[in-house]
């Protein structure tokens, strides 16, 4: 090896692990990217000796919420430089968050905003998915074709929601863009008019407190608009992502739909892996505090969580993502938005979960419940893949980012919110022990995290990323 070949960093002793292969080597890195694995490699400029430790692939977060704008009063918790610091904390090297558009206003400049937002605060890699809430002849013809090739290849609909949701009609129109210009979309599948008439009747009755938004999106409403959403890929032949699916009901219509050979791809998140009803409050339960874990679809029950479980291992689900929505709890502009004799509809939907996405699921691997190739699979490989984004990250291997998490399988951590490093005053995981943590994070061969320590790397040397075609098989 030449000096111009000399290494700006090499990796000891790594005991690496990819969605499919592990094995011993060091790595090498240069330039910010993996150059060489091998034996024996000569001395680099850093060293890092990784012993007893995992090298995993940094993980994709393909699903969380960060700055996004939001109606008049309320505020998200996290921006891009506190949201991308907890999520390297977390073993996290890439971020995908959603520029928004409004209703009545264009996809364009949402995405413009987006990137200002963006600018000189993100500390790692970041692409975006879109959010289409106006589907006009101009973004249907214009705009989302336009910005498909220009590398925002995956965005998000909703079924509910009265500031988002699509009506039939016009989720067809989007899924047909997305069919024309190789995008993939994703759905929040979750029936509007069955939310809102359940909500009335509650409300209604002076039942308001936080536990029953979980009475108002029974498995029901999910299991129904799941079923629609995949009959709108058939009809439109065109493969869909559901996002954030909570349960059995909703598990049962993928895993028919994939048995029939339609491509339909599915996420879940921690919040379906360890919350349930309860947790928004018990029976009789006249409170508040079950607001921090109000989200939509909302947590379910023990057997509900098995089922996510299960389903992580047998294929159904690609994907597992944070779906961090950083609403602070103590704070007019979070959760308790108009005060907390407010009825539940009020309350901003979502958990947070940045940080706590990979150890919460690494639990589970060291539960036995998942093996560790299906665990870099979930987290990192596949998301990388569906999203655009491999094999620059997704993987180690010569060529790839050097995106790298020095990962603890033996250590246990007691989650608790003031050791993480999101800006939300509380985490739904409080007090919980989890086994397995990230020890050193590289983001393009720079080490952001150091023995559990975040070194305060410069804010905005996160890059954004072009993301390329969706890679479904
Ligand atoms: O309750 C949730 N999931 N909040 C975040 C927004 C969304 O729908 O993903
Ligand atoms: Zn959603
Ligand atoms: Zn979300």
């Amino acid at each position: 090896m030449s000096a111009n070949d000399s290494l700006d960093l090499v990796i000891r002793n790594a005991d690496v692990v990819t969605a499919s292969d592990r094995f011993r080597c060091d790595i090498g890195v240069r330039d910010g990217k993996i150059v060489t694995l091998g034996h024996g490699l000569p001395q680099g400029v850093r060293e890092i000796d990784a012993h007893g430790l995992l090298a995993l692939p940094g993980g994709v977060d393909g699903h969380c919420h960060l700055d996004q704008p939001m109606p008049e009063g309320m505020r998200m918790a996290d921006d891009f430089f506190t949201g991308t610091r907890a999520a390297v904390c977390g073993g996290t090297t890439t971020v995908i968050p959603f520029a928004a558009q409004e209703k009545g206003g264009s996809l364009k400049a949402a995405v413009a905003d987006y990137h200002r937002r963006a600018e000189g605060r993100a500390v790692i890699d970041y692409a975006f998915h879109l959010i289409v809430a106006d589907p006009t002849p101009a973004v249907l013809a214009d705009e989302l074709p336009a910005l498909i090739r220009k590398g925002y290849t995956s965005f998000k609909v909703y079924m509910t929601y009265d500031d988002l949701k699509l009506s039939d009609r016009e989720m067809l129109s989007v899924l047909d863009v997305a069919r024309e210009n190789n995008a993939l979309v994703m759905v929040h599948a979750e029936n509007a008019d069955c939310i809102s008439w359940l909500t009335d009747k509650l409300v209604g009755e002076g039942r308001i407190a936080p536990r029953f938004h979980g009475i108002a999106r029974p498995a029901a409403v999910e299991r129904e608009a799941t079923h629609r959403a995949i009959t709108f890929a058939e009809l439109v032949d065109v493969p869909i992502l559901i996002v954030h699916v909570s349960g059995k009901e909703a598990i049962e219509q993928i895993r028919w739909a994939q048995g029939r050979g339609l491509q339909i791809l599915a996420e879940t998140c921690p919040q379906y892996l360890y919350l349930t009803a309860e947790d928004m409050g018990l029976e009789g339960d006249h409170g508040y505090e079950g607001a921090k874990c109000v989200c939509s679809p909302p947590p379910r029950d023990p057997e509900n969580q098995a089922a996510v479980w299960r389903a992580l291992t047998n294929g159904v689900f690609s994907v597992f993502s944070s779906d961090h929505a950083p609403f602070n709890y103590d704070d007019p502009q979070g959760k308790k938005l108009g005060g907390t004799a407010q009825p539940f509809d009020h309350i901003p939907n979502g958990v947070p979960g940045i940080e706590t996405r990979l150890p919460l699921l690494f639990d589970g691997v060291a539960r036995g419940k998942l093996s560790l190739h299906q665990f870099v699979e979930l987290t990192s490989y596949r998301p990388a893949k569906v999203y655009g984004l491999y094999p620059r990250k997704g993987t180690i291997a010569v060529g790839a980012d050097a995106d790298i998490v020095l990962w603890d399988p033996s250590r246990k951590v007691r989650i608790a919110n003031e050791a993480l490093h999101h800006a939300v005053d509380y985490t739904p995981y409080e007090g919980m022990e989890v086994t397995g943590w990230p020890v050193h994070c590289l983001s393009r061969g720079e080490l952001l995290v150091e023995d559990g320590k975040y070194l305060e790397p410069e804010a905005g040397r996160g890059r954004f990323l072009e993301a390329g075609a969706p890679e479904l098989s």
